[in-house]
């Protein structure tokens, strides 16, 4: 068992120290539950912070989905969606989407820009697209498409399967259709002929070559296009992607090459193809300021290319708009310090105010919000599988030896903790401990002794935790991240590298609670690993409930016959898309559902996830051939007598039946 030296202190400046009365708590030591409530478990999980009113506890202990409908929320419990799920056999993990919180975000953010739009004055239109790429799955385009046709919600995308899918699935003609990315002829020549059939199939073009082959293609199928330009702000932005704004952002043309567009425009009797203004300042702006700042800039722009001869009429906004994913209305990087409606009027009135100034028509606003649009229709359910503890195990020692000198040692720490000295309790034990490690590794001790020392280290640091820290008025700084070093690992069902993918590779927070037990006070403190070898495969990451990023997560005691069910939320955006295959954990199922206004709950659809044989398939297995080599193996294991013909086809009825398996933990 090994615990790690104390965090130094730079390691851990960002994230909050656990020490906290609910982390200095365990099962054993606490009391009973008569006083917990339902609203002591949603300020533990800060659930009304993050979750915007869709999520909360119900009386029943299970989190509560708030769904808007036709007639008003309609409050449904997580238990009938997870009791809907096991009639179906849907085993877990499961990707839940609901639908009525796709339908809501889009009606929403339609809305609050039509009434920014009403209430400035500002004399032209909203017009909403969705990147393909922030939820590609067929379903949530579908569903985006139907909740956004009276708005003539659009679609963005930035490859050529992208744009076959916009070409497919958009609305009617009044819907725009956003080509971003680098084009090749193909894309092109595909964008074009959108034009033909009367879609606003807009070209955004990043670079002078992509513009010439645009008039090019245009020329040869006799199609006038629709050109954007995408604009390199200098603008920085706070928050995850800041390295990657302003002058060094990788996309859009400059000053320089804008009117360098204009002029090969201009030379090709095509100016007045350009229509469009583009920039996107990047994902997850956490700071309104930025967007002002941008918006300001890219308003500078747009007039300039006016006054050079450019027709213009739209500006696209881009992405950005972002998920208060701690709840802390604030610019940390999982936050945002604005609300959507302060989102949109800020836009409309800064956009407004430069265009009146310079007596430029007002141009339709397009906006590219993808995150804000998916992510909370989407939680992440599964189920615990065991628990691994660091608390100390009965262990006899030895008794036909006398103990070594640090075993003694830390039988008399032990015999001496005084709150006074902790520090110095702490550093001897993991003095003397080091030194039992070296004593084993020489082979002065043997493994006996070894385990009984190390179980006595642990005796100290669990003393030291839960009975000497909380007398403490002050904790040292040094021994704040103690408890987490004692923290339970809870072994999920699931895979971070598949579902979760942005935990793992941007440090996201994204917000965790259990779906149930909300009447019981969750005593554990633990952090959440995943089925993958890995020892990136976990979460260990959360928001507490003051909104901090902590390392641990509080958890109800784990029981072997009863399932405890975990949920990852607002996870619609990005996850399921970049997710991969590690260890070859596939695809989860998914189910979506749609809460009606009578408080019933459709299935809409279940998909179920990958099949062992799916993920081989996608390593370029043929699972047939598989089977025919492991056939040929046990029948020769057969001829030599080593097997019997009956244990030989079990042996292949296992191996084919596994094929059609899930890639998860099954019951
Ligand atoms: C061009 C463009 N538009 C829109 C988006 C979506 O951004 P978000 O999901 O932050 O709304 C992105 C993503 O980074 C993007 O690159």
């Amino acid at each position: 068992m090994e615990i790690e030296p104390v965090e130094t202190e730079s390691e851990s400046s960002k994230i909050k120290k656990s020490v906290s009365h609910g982390n200095l708590r365990r099962v054993h030591r606490a009391h009973g539950d008569a006083t917990w409530t339902i609203e002591d478990s949603c300020s533990v999980y800060g659930t009304d912070r993050w979750s915007k009113g869709f999520f909360g506890i119900g009386d029943d202990g299970y989190v509560s989905v708030a769904a808007p409908t036709a007639s008003g929320t309609v409050t449904i419990s997580m238990k009938q969606i997870i009791d809907g799920m096991r009639d179906r056999e849907l085993s877990m993990p499961v990707m839940l989407r609901i639908e009525n919180l796709i339908d809501e975000r889009v009606v929403r953010l339609n809305e609050c820009f039509g009434n920014a739009i009403q209430t400035t004055g500002y004399r032209s239109e909203y017009r909403s697209v969705f990147p393909i790429k922030v939820n590609q799955q067929k379903h949530v385009i579908e569903s985006i498409s139907r909740a956004g046709e009276t708005f003539s919600h659009g679609l963005e995308a930035g490859s050529k399967p992208e744009l076959m899918v916009a070409l497919a699935m958009v609305g009617g003609p009044e819907s725009l259709i956003i080509c971003n990315g680098y084009k090749d002829e193909e894309f092109i020549d595909l964008g074009l002929q959108a034009r033909r059939l009367g879609y606003r199939c807009f070209f955004v073009v990043e670079s002078l070559d992509e513009l010439k082959l645009i008039v090019q293609r245009s020329k040869h199928w006799a199609v006038e296009p629709l050109i954007g330009c995408r604009v390199k702000l200098s603008t920085k932005v706070d928050g995850h992607w800041s390295a990657d704004s302003g002058d060094r952002s990788l996309f859009g043309l400059t000053a320089q090459k804008l009117i360098a567009a204009v002029d090969v425009l201009r030379e090709e009797g095509m100016l007045d193809c350009l229509k469009m203004l583009h920039f996107h300042l990047g994902s997850q702006l956490t700071n309104i300021r930025n967007v002002r700042d941008g918006v300001r800039e890219a308003c500078r722009y747009y007039v300039g290319l006016v006054e050079d001869g450019a027709p213009l009429g739209y500006l696209d906004l881009g992405g950005g708009l972002a998920v208060d994913y701690d709840g802390t209305f604030s610019t940390q990087p999982h936050s945002r310090n604005y609300d959507l409606n302060e989102y949109c009027v800020d836009i409309v009135e800064s956009v407004m105010e430069t265009m009146d100034r310079h007596d430029v028509a007002h141009p339709v606003l397009v906006s590219e919000s993808g995150r804000w649009t998916v992510a909370p229709m989407s939680v992440l359910l599964f189920n615990v599988l065991s628990v691994t503890d660091f608390e100390p195990i009965p262990i006899e020692p030895d008794d036909s030896s006398e103990f070594c000198e640090s075993v003694k040692c830390l039988l008399d720490v032990i015999e001496n903790l005084n709150a006074r000295r902790v520090q110095e309790n702490v550093n001897d034990a993991m003095y003397y401990r080091d030194q039992l490690r070296d004593l084993f590794r020489g082979g002065q001790i043997g493994l006996r002794e070894r385990a009984f020392g190390d179980n006595l280290y642990l005796k100290i640091l669990n003393r030291i935790v839960f009975e000497v820290l909380p007398q403490l008025k002050r904790i040292p700084s040094e021994l704040e991240s103690l408890p987490d070093q004692l923290a339970d690992i809870y072994y999920g069902n699931f895979s971070v590298f598949q579902s979760l993918p942005d935990a793992w590779a941007i440090e996201q927070v994204f917000p965790v609670m259990p779906l149930h037990r909300h009447h019981e006070e969750p005593r554990r403190n633990a952090i959440i690993a995943d089925l993958t070898c890995d020892c990136d495969g976990k979460l260990d990451r959360f928001s507490d409930s003051e909104g901090d990023v902590v390392r641990t997560i509080r958890l109800h005691e784990f029981k072997e016959d009863e399932p405890y069910y975990l949920g990852v939320f607002l996870v619609g955006a990005y996850q399921e898309t970049l997710g991969d295959l590690h260890n070859l954990f596939g695809d989860t199922n998914v189910a979506s559902v749609a809460v009606t206004s009578e408080g019933r709950i459709n299935f809409v659809e279940e998909i179920q996830g990958d099949s062992i044989s799916d993920v081989l398939s996608y390593v370029e297995y043929q699972p047939q051939e598989l089977l025919q080599r492991f056939r040929a193996k046990a029948e020769e294991a057969l001829n030599s007598g080593a097997i019997t013909a009956d244990q030989r086809q079990k042996m292949l009825n296992l191996y084919r039946e596994g094929m059609q398996g899930y890639t998860y933990f099954e019951d």
